[in-house]
């Protein structure tokens, strides 16, 4: 039995803002950023849009895909939606604070019925994470077959605007897979495991929690009735230790699924990073030995989308038909708790 992921979607939204934008308003330029991180743009979501908007658009799209290239028998995107046995939803931005599940809202607005819907809130780990959970819970019930798992983030929410350390890094977007548990097809080439998920690094290291963080509003510190607002609840950054935390686990954590599976880096076709700086990946690469061309960097174009990153990655490489079916796939990120982890997949 081994759980595929069959079908991916993602979107985007339509308002570009790009670093020379950015220098208008914080004391920054193109130059640095570019040469900082590598990004390049960022799309940022409408006033009156939340991340459900973007977790549906993504997964509709994912859904369409697997109608499209006839993964399931199903005939439509809603057909196929009243099928879903689960729906995981990783996010940082909930549209609504503590309650209800952002997932709940995806899945009324799919028509996903009888699927039963969570959120993963690890930060910029959530869909590593969360593709784990969704499979892990496919395997452990044979009732359950089919399983959305989205990364989607509005994090234009929660950025401070005047801080140029942080504000530069971030963007909107959403990405999801469509997961679905099968007879077990034998992968092409490297490895002697089935097509899907084959393995997950997941770890965190707490004592990191206070390097990025969301610091007012939750119950450590609430808002106060009567309480004048400044600034709406906003991720506050200590970046140079984050950067180190980030090389160190990335490296470690391709190493672990490399190692665990006796494989060496020309079995793997593609290594996914969580798209949060090009030097962080840069820096991994060179310790590991990798060459660059084996990391998909799409972080010029989108700018760090936390959660929605790695999917919204696979999606491009899906969609252009840069992934056979076959490839091993590596993805790993990191992110804030600290959090970090990565999945070993055959596509
Ligand atoms: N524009 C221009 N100058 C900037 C700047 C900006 N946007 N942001 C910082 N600087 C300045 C600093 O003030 C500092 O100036 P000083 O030397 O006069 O004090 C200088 O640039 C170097 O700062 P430093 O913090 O050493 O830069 P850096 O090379 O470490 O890059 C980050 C900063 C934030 C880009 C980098 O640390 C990083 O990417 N960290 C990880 C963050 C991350 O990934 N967060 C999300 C995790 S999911």
């Amino acid at each position: 039995m081994a759980v595929e992921l069959i079908a991916t979607g993602r979107a985007v939204p339509s308002r570009r803002v790009s670093n020379e934008d950015i220098a208008k308003t914080v004391d920054t330029s193109d130059e640095w950023i570019r040469s900082h991180t590598g990004i390049e743009s960022r799309y940022i979501a409408d006033d009156d849009a939340a991340v459900s908007d973007l977790a549906v658009e993504a997964a509709r799209n994912a859904l369409k895909m697997a109608v499209d290239r006839a993964e399931v028998g199903e005939k439509s995107p809603e057909e196929l939606a009243e099928t879903l046995d689960l729906i995981v939803l990783g996010t940082t931005t909930q549209d609504y604070y503590g309650c209800p599940a952002t997932s709940c809202l995806v899945q009324n607005r799919l028509g996903a019925k009888k699927a039963a819907a969570m959120d993963v809130t690890v930060a910029c780990s959530s869909f590593i994470y969360g593709l784990e959970t969704a499979a892990a819970l496919l395997s452990s019930d044979r009732r359950r077959r089919r399983a959305l798992v989205i990364g989607a983030e509005t994090l234009s929410r929660i950025t401070d605007w005047t801080d140029r350390e942080s504000c530069i890094l971030f963007g909107d977007g959403a990405g999801a897979v469509l997961l679905e548990k099968r007879e077990g097809a034998p992968a092409k080439r490297g490895i002697s495991k089935d097509r899907g998920l084959v393995r997950t690094v997941l770890g965190a290291d707490g004592s990191g929690w206070e390097n990025l963080i969301i610091r007012r509003g939750g119950s450590r510190n609430p808002w106060k009735t009567g309480e004048t607002v400044a600034i709406n609840p906003h991720v506050e950054m200590n970046g140079r230790a984050v950067y180190n935390f980030a090389v160190r686990v990335i490296t470690e954590t391709i190493a672990a699924l490399m190692e665990e599976e006796s494989l060496t880096i020309q079995d793997i076709a593609r290594i996914i990073p969580h798209q949060a700086n090009a030097r962080i990946v840069q820096a991994a690469g060179k310790r590991l030995g990798i060459p660059e061309e084996k990391f998909f960097l799409n972080i010029g174009k989108y700018a760090n989308t936390s959660s929605a990153s790695i999917p919204i990655a696979l999606d491009e490489l899906n969609r252009s038909e840069q992934l056979r079916r076959g490839d091993l796939v590596i993805t790993v990120g990191f992110g804030a708790g600290l959090t970090y982890g990565g999945n070993l997949i055959v596509w």
